[in-house]
């Protein structure tokens, strides 16, 4: 397992049981059984092919008692209440928004949500607060060649004063990373007056602002 996954896997509250949205090959779940952090993994596949390959590595692995599978979509495919966390990883930020909100009740009866979003932090971010969800922790991780953020959000708790991304020994290189990213993109969006006069424009300025320090 990458360092990735392993950076989803250290947030989740040991003794939990997780919903590991998108498993494709499973290895967080199998991870996640393994090490013993979890009791019970219900691991989801929307498409086919990588369900099929997910069943074959959780069998392979001797955890069909330990890691329910099913195929379908998001989190719709679950009671309330059967989850302790929810974990998205490898996805993109708006289809992980289009997930919690598709299944509100899924989303609201559990204790903790993990995301590693492909894009849009900011609008992961954004998208917790909305709806009651304290960030109690962010982490980095690099796999090969990119650098991920991990967001652990939980109900009724207090962040921890200082998020385990700020003490990364992979911040500045994040940060150099996203700005270079902003620098190039502001650029190419400052060619166009609607661009510029758009509202993301004035978003990834501020963020230009913020991260410039
Ligand atoms: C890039 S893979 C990430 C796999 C794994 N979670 C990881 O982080 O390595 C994304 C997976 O999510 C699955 N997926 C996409 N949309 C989904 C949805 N709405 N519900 C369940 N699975 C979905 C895709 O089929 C694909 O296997």
């Amino acid at each position: 397992m990458d360092s990735r996954m392993q950076a989803v896997l250290n947030f989740v509250e040991a003794g939990s049981r997780v919903a590991d949205i998108g498993a494709d090959h499973g290895y967080l779940s199998i991870e996640l059984i393994k090490s013993g952090r979890a009791v019970k993994v219900i691991a989801t596949e929307k498409n086919i092919a990588p369900f099929e390959a997910l069943k074959k590595n959780i069998s392979a692995a001797g955890f069909e008692n330990f890691i329910e599978v099913r195929l379908g979509d998001g989190l719709k495919i679950f009671s309330a209440g059967e989850v302790d966390t929810i974990c998205i990883a490898g996805i993109g930020g708006a289809l992980i928004t289009k997930i919690l909100d598709d299944a509100p009740e899924v989303v609201q009866s559990a204790r903790q949500v993990i995301l590693q979003p492909m894009n849009a932090a900011k609008k992961i971010r954004e998208h917790l607060a909305k709806n009651d969800w304290v960030i109690v922790d962010e982490d980095l991780a690099e796999a090969g060649g990119f650098i991920y953020e991990i967001i652990c959000a939980e109900k009724n708790s207090l962040p921890k004063k200082i998020f385990k991304r700020e003490s990364s020994p992979l911040l500045k290189k994040f940060l150099t990373q996203r700005r270079e990213k902003l620098q190039r993109v502001l650029a190419e969006m400052s060619k166009s007056e609607s661009a510029r006069a758009s509202e993301k424009f004035s978003a990834m300025l501020a963020e230009m602002s913020v991260i410039s320090g």
